[in-house]
């Protein structure tokens, strides 16, 4: 049995799995907003976002992958294409309705991608499983503490030269123009990219995705680091 199936958290437990993070648990709900929006508000910005995550990545063919508050699994499903059937790719989330949709997705794409429900601040693996974790959208959803608790978690399931790859909009005052009175939500990169650095976690690069013009996207910032 691989390592991923040996400390999977029993499904069962799910409705014990407690977070101050803010949780969605819309399904197909959430597929559907992020579509409508990306396609008539954000002019494609969300997808160029995950597409961007995913080079910054660098993945190899055979890649151990973990997704963390992978929500309905868009990302990690493009991510297993990425890594072929030689390469695991797993996404955790505490939404159960999150999960059951991006297990359906998978099921439906005949991909093995390995959803489950869990949470950054304890994350199901043992240390040094992964060589990339990816967090998108997701930060803005935690406290500065929990925060604090996940960054740790990610620098003790990633590898020695693994990476990590944060992706997310850009905190009201970071942005500039409409998309600063759109989006209520975001993280600041500069405090995050402390947070990534303070977990241990070396090679902090940041990196921006502005606004389109004519776009309500809010803006995405973009965080990648080493465990060296
Ligand atoms: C806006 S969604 C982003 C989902 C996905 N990563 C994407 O790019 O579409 C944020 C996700 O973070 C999840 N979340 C909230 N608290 C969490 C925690 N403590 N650990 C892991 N994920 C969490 C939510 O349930 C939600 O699905």
């Amino acid at each position: 049995m691989h390592a991923f199936a040996r400390h999977h958290h029993d499904p069962s437990d799910a409705t014990t799995l407690k977070t101050k993070g803010l949780v969605l648990n819309q399904s197909w709900r959430y597929d559907l907003t992020l579509w409508y929006s990306d396609m008539f508000l954000f002019r494609g910005q969300l997808r160029q976002m995950w597409r961007r995550a995913v080079t910054l990545a660098g993945l190899q063919p055979g890649a151990q992958v973990l997704d963390v508050g992978c929500g309905t699994g868009t990302l990690a499903l493009e991510v297993q294409r990425t890594v072929g059937t030689t390469g695991h790719v797993c996404g955790i989330d505490p939404g159960t309705q999150q999960i059951a949709r991006a297990r359906a997705k998978a099921t439906q794409r005949h991909l093995p991608t390995d959803f489950q429900v869990g949470v950054i601040e304890q994350i199901p693996f043992p240390d040094q499983t992964f060589d990339v974790v990816f967090s998108t959208l997701m930060m803005h959803h935690l406290g500065q503490n929990l925060k604090r608790q996940g960054l740790a978690e990610i620098a003790r399931v990633l590898k020695p030269g693994g990476r990590l790859i944060i992706a997310d909009f850009k905190r009201k005052q970071e942005r500039q123009g409409r998309a600063a009175h759109f989006h209520a939500g975001g993280s600041s990169m500069t405090d995050l990219a402390i947070l990534v650095q303070a977990a241990g976690l070396t090679q902090v690069t940041t990196e921006d995705l502005p606004a389109l013009r004519f776009s309500a996207f809010p803006g995405a910032g973009f965080i990648c680091a080493c465990k060296s």
